[in-house]
């Protein structure tokens, strides 16, 4: 049996294809690090209050225009609630749930996480633009999961 010669040529190219995106992807996730960042880190959700850094929540400066945010999530609010920080600051932020799976959005950002109890969610993101940011919850949490939010003030 003799395959056709466009058959042939249509059977590598998906064959590269394939390979070339596990090389991609594979670099990408063990060589560079993009790999998702959920469950390196955990934490007992019971006892959060207790564990540190998570005991003392709120805004840390910890270099020049550069901020650590300790941050808890639970039914139905994000501690610290209000965050201000100068323009062209970098935050680091640190987050754990104490009770149900919440999520982060910070509106006009890429900011957009999960939240899930027991594990402990870093995400960085730069301010530069002055002005209020709305952080919202964006997993259904319960009865009060439209009132979870919080703000990020620019100045
Ligand atoms: Cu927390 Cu929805």
């Amino acid at each position: 049996m003799k395959m056709h010669r466009f058959e042939e040529i249509w059977l590598i190219f998906a064959v590269v294809i394939i390979v070339g995106s596990m090389v991609i992807t594979g670099y990408q996730a063990f060589a560079l690090g993009m790999g998702p960042p959920s469950g390196k880190e955990v934490i007992d959700p019971q006892k959060v209050d207790e564990t540190a850094p998570f005991d003392n929540p709120g805004v840390f400066e910890v270099g020049d225009k550069e901020y650590e945010v300790v941050m808890t999530l639970q039914a139905f609010s994000f501690d610290p609630g209000e965050i201000e920080i100068p323009a062209g600051s970098t935050v680091h932020f640190k987050m754990t749930s104490k009770d149900v799976v919440h999520g982060v959005q910070i509106v006009d950002t890429n900011v957009n996480a999960m939240v899930p109890p027991g594990h402990i969610q870093t995400i960085t993101q730069k301010f530069d633009e002055p002005g209020e940011y709305l952080i919202l919850c964006n997993e259904y949490c319960g009865t009060g999961h439209q009132l979870m939010s919080a703000t990020v003030t620019v100045k």
